[in-house]
C-alpha cells in the first residue's frame, strides 16, 4: 500500500514534513554509481555462495545496467517518498526485474550499504584530489624554475627580514601541498576497507564471503568489527581534517597573492580571467579567486568541526545522525576539488614583476644579517657582530640611507674587521647565493629542489 520499504510495521504513514525531514535522496544520489557498484559486488558474492541463484544475479546485473543508463541520461526518477539513494535504486530494480531485485538485500542492511558507498565515493574523490594536488605542485614548480634567481624580500612579522628567491618561496608551497598529498594517501588506506557484511550491526546469518566482496571492490581488507563498520565515520573526519589543511595552505597562499597584487606592493599580476571588476569603480581589478578561496577555507574548517560534533555523542552502533555526514563531506570534496583545479590554472597565469620585488628587497636592510655573519667569519663572536651591525643600521636609519651607502671608513667605525670585500657580501645576489645548503634559498638549491620534486612527481 505505501511506498516505504519498511511500511508493513506501521499503522499510519509519516507526514510530508517528516518525509522531507528524513529524506536524503536529493543529496545522496550523487553516490548512485558507488551504490550500484557495491550492490553488484554483493549480488555476485550471494550467487557464488549459492545464497541467490545465478539466474537472479544475471537479472540484477541486467536491471542495474538499465538503471545506470537511466541515471546517466537523466531519465531516472528520484522519489522523495523512497527516502534515499539506496531505496530508490532497489525499488527501480524490483520494478525492472521482479523477485531477483527483492533478493538483493539478503544479508545486507542500508547501514553497511551506506558505509560502503561513502567509502567508494571518497576513495574516488581522494584519487581526484591527489591528481589535482600533483598538478598544482607541477604548476608551482614551473613558476619556481622561471624565478629561481628572482630576488624579493623575505618577511618575518611582515617586516623585511632577508632577501630570498621567488623560486624558493614557491617551493615552500610545493612542500606544503606535498604533505597534503601524503595525508590524503594515508587517509585513503583507512578508507579502503569493506563494511559490507556487517549488515545492520551484528553481521548476518547467511554464509557470506566478505573477502570476496572486498576483492571485487578493490578494498585492501574488510572492517573487522561489525559494530564499528556501520557506525564510525572517523575516516570522513580524517579526510575533512586533511582537506582543511589543504585549504589552510591555499588560504595562506591566497593572502600573499592578494598582498602581492596590491598596487602598494605590485610584486605580481594575476591574469584577468581570475579577477573581476567593480560595478562602480572603473579602474578596479580585484583578485577575487584568491579572496574567495581564503573565504571558502572557513566553510571547510566548519565542516570538520561539524563532523566531529556529529560523531561525538553517538552510542554504538548506527544512528540516523550519520545521514548528516553527507552534505559537509560532499561540500568539502567539491570545495577542495574546485579550488585546487582553479589554483593550478591560476598559478600558470601569474606574472612576476622582478623589478618591484628587487626594489623592495633593497629597502629595510635585508642584508644586515650577512654583514653580521661576515664579521663572525673574521673572528668576532656573533652577539658582538649583531651589536655592531645594529649600530650601523641605526646610523643609516637616521641618515635615510642603505648600508651599502656607507663608505668603507664609516663602516670600519663599527668594526675595524671590516675590509673592502664587505661590499660583495652586502649585495642581494651575494646574500641569497651564500645560503647554499639543502633547504636554503640559493638559486643553486632552488634548482636542485626542483629536480628532486620533479623526480618525485614523475
Ligand atoms: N540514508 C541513510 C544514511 O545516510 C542510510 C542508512 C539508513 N539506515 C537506517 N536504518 N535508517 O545514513
Amino acid at each position: 500500500k505505501k511506498g516505504e520499504a519498511w511500511s508493513a510495521r506501521f499503522s499510519e504513514p509519516v507526514s510530508d514534513l517528516v518525509k522531507r525531514y528524513t529524506a536524503s535522496v536529493f543529496f545522496d544520489n550523487r553516490m548512485a554509481g558507488a551504490d550500484i557498484q557495491g550492490s553488484l559486488a554483493h549480488a555476485e558474492m550471494l550467487a557464488h555462495q549459492g545464497i541467490i541463484s545465478q539466474q537472479d544475479y544475471a537479472e540484477i546485473q541486467r536491471g542495474m545496467a538499465q538503471i545506470q543508463s537511466e541515471i546517466a541520461s537523466g531519465q531516472f526518477e528520484w522519489l522523495l517518498d523512497l527516502e534515499d539513494v539506496h531505496l530508490n535504486i532497489e525499488k527501480r530494480l524490483t520494478e525492472l526485474v521482479g523477485d531477483a531485485g527483492k533478493r538483493l538485500h539478503t544479508g545486507r542492511s542500508r547501514n553497511d550499504q551506506v558505509a560502503t558507498d561513502i567509502r567508494l565515493y571518497m576513495r574516488a574523490a581522494i584519487d581526484d584530489i591527489s591528481g589535482l594536488l600533483r598538478d598544482l605542485r607541477l604548476a608551482l614548480v614551473d613558476l619556481a624554475e622561471k624565478n629561481a634567481d628572482t630576488i624579493l624580500p623575505g618577511f618575518t612579522h611582515m617586516q623585511v627580514a632577508q632577501p630570498i628567491t621567488f623560486g624558493h618561496h614557491m617551493l615552500a608551497y610545493v612542500e606544503m601541498f606535498g604533505r597534503d598529498a601524503e595525508r590524503m594517501a594515508d587517509c585513503r588506506k583507512r578508507i579502503n576497507r569493506l563494511p559490507l557484511g556487517a549488515a545492520a550491526l551484528a553481521g548476518t546469518t547467511f554464509p557470506i564471503d566478505r573477502q570476496r566482496v572486498a576483492r571485487t571492490l578493490g578494498f585492501d581488507d574488510v572492517c573487522h568489527n561489525s559494530l564499528d563498520a556501520v557506525s564510525d565515520r572517523d575516516f570522513a573526519i580524517e579526510f575533512c581534517a586533511a582537506a582543511a589543511l589543504v585549504m589552510t595552505h591555499i588560504s595562506r597562499m591566497s593572502e600573499e597573492l592578494v598582498i602581492w597584487m596590491s598596487p602598494r606592493v605590485g610584486f605580481i599580476d594575476i591574469a584577468d580571467r581570475f579577477c573581476t571588476g567593480s560595478s562602480i569603480m572603473p579602474q578596479k581589478k580585484n583578485p577575487d579567486v584568491p579572496e574567495l578561496a581564503r573565504g571558502k577555507t572557513g566553510r571547510v574548517n566548519g565542516h570538520l568541526i561539524g563532523l566531529l560534533t556529529l560523531m561525538k555523542g553517538q552510542p554504538l552502533a548506527y544512528n540516523k545522525d550519520n545521514q548528516e555526514d553527507k552534505e559537509p563531506l560532499f561540500d568539502t570534496v567539491d570545495t577542495v576539488t574546485d579550488t585546487l583545479r582553479i589554483f593550478a590554472d591560476m598559478a600558470r597565469g601569474i606574472t612576476v614583476k622582478p623589478e618591484a620585488m628587487r626594489a623592495a628587497a633593497l629597502q629595510g636592510y635585508a642584508t644586515a644579517t650577512d654583514l653580521a655573519d661576515y664579521l663572525v667569519k673574521k673572528g668576532l663572536p656573533f652577539r658582538d657582530a649583531h651589536e655592531a651591525v645594529a649600530h650601523a643600521v641605526r646610523t643609516c636609519e637616521q641618515r635615510g640611507c642603505d648600508l651599502t651607502d656607507l663608505t668603507l671608513d664609516e663602516m670600519r667605525a663599527y668594526s675595524p674587521l671590516i675590509e673592502a670585500d664587505v661590499f660583495s657580501v652586502l649585495t642581494l645576489e651575494g646574500s641569497v647565493a651564500a645560503r647554499n645548503h639543502i633547504g636554503g634559498t640559493a638559486p643553486e638549491q632552488v634548482r636542485a629542489a626542483i629536480t628532486r620534486v620533479r623526480a618525485q612527481l614523475a
